[in-house]
């Protein structure tokens, strides 16, 4: 669609803001192509004249339908930028406390710094054998399509839990093998003696930074191994990209 249909009086868009990060903005007139300036009211009713370079850069993110923002999943969105993605993660944490997104087949997750209950074993066992579409987004979701997968396709899986650092990945990693040893447990101990190693791994091989009072100091390849029934057998642990820059000493 042409810039001047886009932009026209009463849409709403995303400029950047050195506080807020992205602010909130109301087209005031209609943007007519050549244009240098877009006409904007912001939230507090202040008048703003964004500048607009000759062939139209700068026109700024378009926001979306508060009806599309705080979905299950981001693809949803008819605009998929940063402000949207921004905006409608925080709408689902403040409005409704939810720290888990999809964007198709990956799972966003917020860090809450606070324990939700969000993991008990009933939650757990109300993802088991559902299809992730028909659930709430959650790690669990994303276990359970891994396992649902390996069963069906006697494929091997892989989940890839990536983010910087205190975003929260050695605590999913943990709720994943969590499912894995549950749904997968022969109630052997094989699934406690997997899960126990965790615990000992962290105290060897984490430490406190700045950012993450347990930050750790490598990264953990993690193989579970199931056998007939998809019933867990055992897992093996390879460590891998030891970061200089998290090792102070040898
Ligand atoms: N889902 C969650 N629920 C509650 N608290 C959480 C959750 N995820 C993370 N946290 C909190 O944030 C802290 C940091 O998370 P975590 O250690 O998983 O980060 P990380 O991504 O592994 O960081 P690093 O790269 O430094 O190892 C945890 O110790 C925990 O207090
Ligand atoms: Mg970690």
């Amino acid at each position: 669609m042409a810039a001047a249909q886009l932009y026209s009086k009463f849409t709403r868009v995303w400029i950047p803001d050195p506080e807020e990060v992205w602010k909130s903005a109301e087209i005031t007139q209609d943007y007519k192509d050549g244009d240098r300036s877009l006409h904007l009211q912001l939230e507090d009713g202040t008048l703003y004249d964004l500048p607009i370079g000759p062939d139209g850069d700068g026109l700024p993110f378009l926001r979306n339908p508060d009806i599309l923002v705080g979905q299950n999943d981001l693809t949803a969105l008819s605009h998929l930028h940063e402000p949207a993605v921004l905006h409608s993660l925080r709408v689902r944490f403040v409005e409704s406390n939810l720290i888990y997104t999809y964007c198709g087949i990956v799972l966003v997750a917020l860090n809450p710094y606070e324990e939700l209950p969000l993991y008990g074993d009933d939650v757990l066992w109300a993802y088991s054998g559902h299809h992730r579409g028909d659930m709430d987004p959650h790690i669990y979701g994303v276990a359970e399509e891994a396992y649902r997968n390996m069963a069906r396709a006697n494929e091997n899986q892989s989940v890839v839990v990536s983010g910087e650092s205190g975003a929260g990945k050695t605590v999913s990693a943990k709720y994943a093998l969590r499912f894995f040893a549950t749904v997968g447990g022969s109630r052997g101990a094989v699934e406690s003696r997997v899960m126990a190693a965790n615990p000992i791994l962290e105290a060897l091989g984490n430490a406190k930074t700045t950012r993450n009072a347990n930050s750790s100091r490598f990264g953990k390849y993690v193989e579970l191994r199931f056998g007939g029934g998809q019933r867990l057998l055992g897992a093996h642990v390879r460590t891998y990209l030891l970061e200089r820059s998290r090792v102070v000493c040898q």
